[in-house]
């Protein structure tokens, strides 16, 4: 047995996020600028060298693994790896198989990731109006992602849609997503926008919907009851009383989560990034090629937890968007 690993504030790290691409078929206003200059494909960690760091860290205690991009799903072969990460749940030392997808190449590969193991996804979907929908996300389009959740529901996959809370976007249509997902039967969860990337003329705060206040909007129709309900990330779960479904909230604004943090985030090059709002992070793309043996890995991956920070700096209080990170959140997945 390898001993768990356990960060400077007695944080215990069973979660993985793996960016395999730093590519997407979309470009989100707050993920991406309009021209982004994508890493040459020579910088990537292959998928064999990708499954080998997935496995050591599985191997040091990462119970839950979240295929992330960029779009993970545009990266070429990505079917495979799914596939080769199967034998990780047989065995029981992988607890859950998923990913993030704006849900543009679901049609085509749901099928697949049931049969990988995977038994739920995060759909990114911020409006059900198509204009609005090609506005947010420069170069989707609705219908395909649409007919993409159809898809995963229909092999099985329980889907959970994730809206970024954006002030005089998606405002008015809270009680539409609401009640599209409850006939649906899919998930909802809320994220506060945060301040990533090079934001340009683009104006966070001016975007920035609470949902403190998203919350108590919910409350003029609904009988909001909190819940227990845990799912291995920072979102925390309400149930509506009158419909029975789940909503969660993703705070990094108004509630800060990091105190329970367990997760940490590869890239696609092979970069550990310990918090997503911070600039900390280590490269184990080196130790991985530095020896056949997994010694020299391990203790990089230590080394890099013993880093990890506290938390974020997010906080748009006073009137500015501290705590920016430049990079943008395609870097990292989220
Ligand atoms: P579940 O397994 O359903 O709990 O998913 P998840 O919330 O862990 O993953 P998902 O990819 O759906 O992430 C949703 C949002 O949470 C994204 O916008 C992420 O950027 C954000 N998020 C995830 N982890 C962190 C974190 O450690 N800090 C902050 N500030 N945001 C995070
Ligand atoms: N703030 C909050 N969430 C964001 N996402 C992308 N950029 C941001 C941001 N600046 C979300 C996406 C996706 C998840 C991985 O991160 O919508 O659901
Ligand atoms: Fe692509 Fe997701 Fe970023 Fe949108 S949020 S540009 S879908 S990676």
């Amino acid at each position: 047995m390898t001993v768990p690993l356990i960060d400077p504030f007695q944080r215990a790290i069973s979660y993985l996020r793996v960016s395999v691409t730093d590519r997407c078929d979309f470009r989100c206003v707050y993920c991406m600028s309009e021209n982004m200059t994508f890493l040459p494909k020579k910088e990537l960690l292959t998928l064999e060298e990708l499954d080998r760091m997935c496995t050591t860290f599985i191997g040091m205690g990462v119970e839950k693994l979240r295929i992330t991009g960029g779009e993970p799903l545009v990266r070429r072969g990505i079917m495979s790896f799914f596939q080769a990460m199967t034998r990780h749940l047989d065995s029981g030392a992988l607890k859950e198989l998923t990913l993030t997808t704006n849900g543009s190449q679901l049609e085509k590969y749901a099928a697949d990731l049931f049969a990988a193991g995977v038994r739920r996804i995060n759909v990114s979907l911020d409006t059900l109006d198509e204009e609005k929908f090609a506005q947010v996300t420069r170069w989707g389009r609705l219908a395909q992602v649409l007919r993409g959740i159809d898809a995963a529901q229909a092999v099985g996959l329980r889907v959970k849609l994730n809206a970024v809370a954006l002030k005089g976007f998606n405002e008015s249509e809270l009680f539409t997503l609401t009640e599209w997902c409850a006939a649906r039967d899919c998930d909802l969860t809320w994220i506060e926008v945060m301040p990533m990337g090079d934001l340009g003329n683009e104006d966070r705060l001016d975007q920035y919907w609470s949902l403190k206040d998203l919350r108590a909007r919910l409350r003029e129709r609904y009988t909001v009851t909190d819940i227990a309900l845990r799912t291995g990330g920072p979102a925390r779960y309400v149930r509506l009383e009158e419909t029975g479904q789940k909503i969660g909230f993703i705070t990094p604004l108004t509630h800060n989560f990091c105190e329970s943090c367990n997760r940490v985030r590869l890239t696609c090059t092979g970069e550990l990034y310990m918090c997503l709002g911070q600039e900390d992070m280590a490269d184990l793309r080196g130790p991985l090629r530095a020896s056949a043996e997994n010694d020299v890995l391990e203790n990089a991956i230590r080394a890099a937890i013993a880093l990890k920070p506290k938390g974020h700096d997010f906080d748009y209080s006073r009137q500015r968007a501290d705590g920016q990170m430049t990079r943008h959140m395609s870097h990292t997945g989220g």
